[in-house]
């Protein structure tokens, strides 16, 4: 007997949806990856957090944030009273790692975003989180409609809408640590997305 025609990404489940992120061949960056990196957490978590795509490191493992950026982002995590896998889920815009002819990560193009996006969406719609934080500019700007030159300074401090639901700007964590400084507006940003969250019991 035939297979079923596969579903729609907008219909997956979770094991479907993981199966075809893992199969995918959407875009040129199924060529360079060793692994893709759909995403980890609580299937069930109020807080989605949203980063721009695997690094070195996330490629070789296959999870989100596993380098010093993650450790950052764990802290944050703490900050707002989460841990990975509890009550947060951790993905990104693009489920491969883009990297530059040098072999340097890149920002995903518009076109591996749009490839990518379906996933994403659908990981939002299965997760139902109450907040969204998108980490640094190409994640916020990937969701918003907006002038893609605005920079991150521009759009937090603010409520934006994505899928629904509230979506909180913030700095991503790897531009912390090389701008130690902006911290504290990071932790003012998760503490806008406290507020947020609180609001909506
Ligand atoms: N940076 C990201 O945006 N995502 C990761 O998963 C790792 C680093």
């Amino acid at each position: 007997p035939q297979a079923p025609p596969a579903r729609e990404v907008a219909h997956m489940d979770w094991v479907e949806l993981k199966t075809s992120v893992a199969g995918c061949v959407k875009c040129g960056l199924c060529q360079g990856r060793t692994n893709t990196v759909f995403g980890v957490g609580d299937e069930k978590a109020k807080w989605l957090f949203i980063g721009e795509g695997p690094g070195r490191n996330e490629d070789l493992q296959g999870e989100p944030f596993v380098g010093q950026a993650g450790k950052l982002l764990d802290n944050m995590l703490r900050a707002v009273g989460l841990r990975r896998g509890e009550n947060a889920y951790i993905a990104n815009i693009v489920k491969c790692r883009p990297t530059d002819a040098n072999g340097k990560d890149r920002p995903p193009t518009a076109a591996e975003t749009a490839a990518c996006l379906p996933y994403l969406e659908r990981q939002i719609a299965l997760i139902q989180p109450s907040v969204l934080v998108a980490l640094g500019k190409t994640a916020a700007l990937s969701l918003l409609a907006l002038d893609p030159d605005t920079p991150v300074s521009r759009l937090r401090g603010k409520v934006h809408r994505y899928a629904d639901r509230p979506l909180i700007v913030t700095y991503h964590p790897a531009y912390l640590l090389r701008n130690m400084i902006d911290k504290r507006k990071a932790w003012e940003d998760l503490s806008l997305a406290m507020t947020t969250y609180a609001g909506l019991d």
